[in-house]
C-alpha cells in the first residue's frame, strides 16, 4: 500500500490521458475517476428528457441529481454526446455541482482523476500533476480508430474537425478552461507509445512518494 495521494491528469480529447490514468491507478492501487464521464452523463440525461444541453437550468438540474449508475451507461461516447457534453461543460452551475462529487471521490483513499481542470481547479494541491497532449493529427487518428472499432466510420476529416472544434471550445470557455497547470509535467504522446508515457509518469509518482 502506498500513502493516499491525488494524481491529476489533464489534457485534450484523445491525448492518451485516460489510458495513462487507468494504468497509474492500477499500479499505485488508487481509485480512478474519468471526470469526462460526469459531463457526458449530464448531457445524456438532458438529451433523454428532450432538453437543450446549452440551457443552464436544464443542465444544472441534471448535474445536481446525477447518480453513480448514470456513469455506467453504455451510450455516453456517441458523437451526439460528445457535442452535448462540451456544451454542458461550459455552464458554471453544472461545474459547481460536479466539483463536490469529484472532491469527495478522492476523500477516503486518494485517487487518479483525469479531465480538463483537475490540476487547476478540482485539486490545485494534487501530489502529482500531468498535462498529457498530442498533435491534432495523432489524436484524430486515434479517435477515428476507436470509432471504427465500434463499427462507426464518420471519416477521418470529420473526426478531426469535431476534435478541433471541441478543443477550441474547451480552451476558450470562461468556466474552468482547459489549460496546463503551472506545476504540471507536460507529456506529449505524439511520438510516445502508451508504455513510454506510463514509465515517465510512474517515475514522477515514485519520486513524489519517495519525498514522503
Ligand atoms: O474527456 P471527455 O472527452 O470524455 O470529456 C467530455 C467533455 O467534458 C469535453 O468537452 C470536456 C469536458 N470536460 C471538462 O470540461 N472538464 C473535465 N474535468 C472533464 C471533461
Amino acid at each position: 500500500m502506498t500513502r493516499p495521494i491525488v494524481i491529476a491528469i489533464d489534457g485534450p480529447a484523445a491525448s492518451g490521458k485516460g489510458t495513462l490514468a487507468r494504468r497509474l491507478a492500477a499500479a499505485f492501487n488508487l481509485p480512478y475517476l474519468d471526470t469526462g464521464l460526469l459531463y457526458r452523463a449530464v448531457a445524456r440525461r438532458v438529451l433523454d428528457r428532450g432538453g437543450d444541453p446549452a440551457d443552464p437550468a436544464a443542465s444544472a438540474e441534471q448535474a445536481r441529481t446525477l447518480g453513480r449508475l448514470d456513469l455506467e451507461r453504455g451510450d455516453l461516447r456517441t458523437p451526439e454526446v460528445d457535442r452535448a457534453a462540451s456544451a454542458v461543460a461550459s455552464i458554471k452551475p453544472v461545474r459547481a455541482a460536479l466539483l463536490d462529487f469529484q472532491r469527495r471521490f478522492a476523500d477516503a483513499s486518494g485517487a487518479v482523476l483525469d479531465g480538463r481542470d483537475i490540476g487547476t481547479i478540482v485539486f490545485p494541491a494534487a501530489d502529482v500533476k500531468l498535462f498529457v497532449t498530442a498533435s491534432l493529427d495523432v489524436r484524430a487518428k486515434r479517435r477515428h480508430l476507436e470509432r471504427l472499432a465500434h463499427g462507426i466510420d464518420p471519416g477521418y476529416d470529420s473526426v478531426r474537425a469535431e476534435l478541433a472544434a471541441r478543443d477550441a471550445a474547451d480552451r476558450a470557455r470562461a468556466a474552468a478552461p482547459l489549460v496546463q497547470a503551472e506545476d504540471a509535467l507536460l507529456l506529449d504522446t505524439s511520438e510516445m507509445d502508451a508504455d513510454h508515457a506510463f514509465t515517465a509518469a510512474a517515475d514522477l509518482v515514485n519520486k513524489v512518494l519517495a519525498r514522503g
